[in-house]
């Protein structure tokens, strides 16, 4: 699909895999709606790129639909990317036997809220916005790319949050293609394996440990670059007939169980 002159929301599009899509988008010729939390990073990145920062929690659907109405206002709203996450790290069970001790709830619940509520809430909105558009000439009205991750299916330990939320992801993204397909909207999903973004923190600390993390991948024996992410996710808006999909792109690396 032709994006250029089209807008995109790109959500998480103020860090890491978001910003690398966000400015790849932008490189096309799309007006990038940057749709995040952190409004310095989220307004400088939208500055640079020409697009407009949209302060976003994907966990408040008001705030996404704002984010779509900016869109529309900037051109066809085509594309959405959803970016946004976070990671939690914690065993099913504690040592001690305690009930205390076991998984916290809350925190079981916001990771679901957030990677995949939240990215179902946006596409519901968004391409809600797209069926409302005359269909580019190749008969089709958006594309929309969702970010799950190689733990939904080989999660690790600790990972039960995570996994769940991007199993979540992985599994709706065939029946949502066939929700909408009447409409003339694709959607497929990137699962990434380990990408080089400050999710691992930053610092002299953070290189040693994403060096070794490294060495467990295939080959290349290194993290992706959040580029390379982008550059797959830009495949699955300009490829008309990628569609329901979910694709890894991870250096061939299979997660062992810690
Ligand atoms: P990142 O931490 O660099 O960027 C994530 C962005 O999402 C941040 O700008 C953050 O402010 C935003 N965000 C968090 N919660 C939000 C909310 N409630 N509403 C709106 N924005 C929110 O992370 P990264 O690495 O770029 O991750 C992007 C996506 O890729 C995430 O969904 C992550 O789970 C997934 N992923 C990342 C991997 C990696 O190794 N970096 C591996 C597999 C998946």
């Amino acid at each position: 699909m032709d994006i250029n002159g089209a807008s995109a929301i790109v959500t998480g599009a103020a860090s890491g895999i978001g910003e690398a899509v966000a400015r790849q988008l932008a490189a096309q010729g799309a007006h990038v709606v940057v749709a995040d939390l952190q409004a310095e990073k989220g307004e400088a990145l939208a500055q640079e790129i020409g697009g407009v920062f949209a302060q976003v929690d994907v966990t408040r659907t008001d705030q996404i639909e704002a984010a779509v109405r900016a869109a529309s206002g900037l051109g066809p709203l085509r594309v959405l990317v959803n970016s946004a996450g976070i990671g939690w790290a914690q065993r099913t069970i504690g040592r001690d036997g305690e009930f205390d001790s076991a998984h916290d709830l809350a925190a079981f619940t916001k990771v679901i809220a957030i990677n995949l509520i939240g990215t179902f809430d946006a596409i519901r909105l968004a391409a809600t916005a797209m069926s409302t558009l005359e269909p580019t000439a190749s008969g089709e009205r958006g594309a929309i790319v969702n970010m799950a991750s190689v733990a939904a299916f080989d999660g690790q330990i600790g990972q039960a949050a995570y996994s769940a939320s991007k199993g979540g992801v992985v599994g709706m993204t065939l029946p949502v293609a066939r929700d909408l397909s009447a409409a003339g909207i694709r959607l497929n999903t990137v699962a990434p394996g380990l990408i080089d973004t400050p999710i691992y923190g930053e610092g002299e600390g953070a290189e040693a440990f994403k060096a070794k993390l490294g060495e467990s991948v295939l080959f290349p024996k290194r993290l992706g670059q959040p580029e390379e992410l982008a550059s797959m996710v830009l495949e699955c808006i300009r490829n008309p007939y990628l569609n329901g999909e979910t694709i890894r792109v991870d250096g061939g690396i299979r997660m062992p169980p810690k």
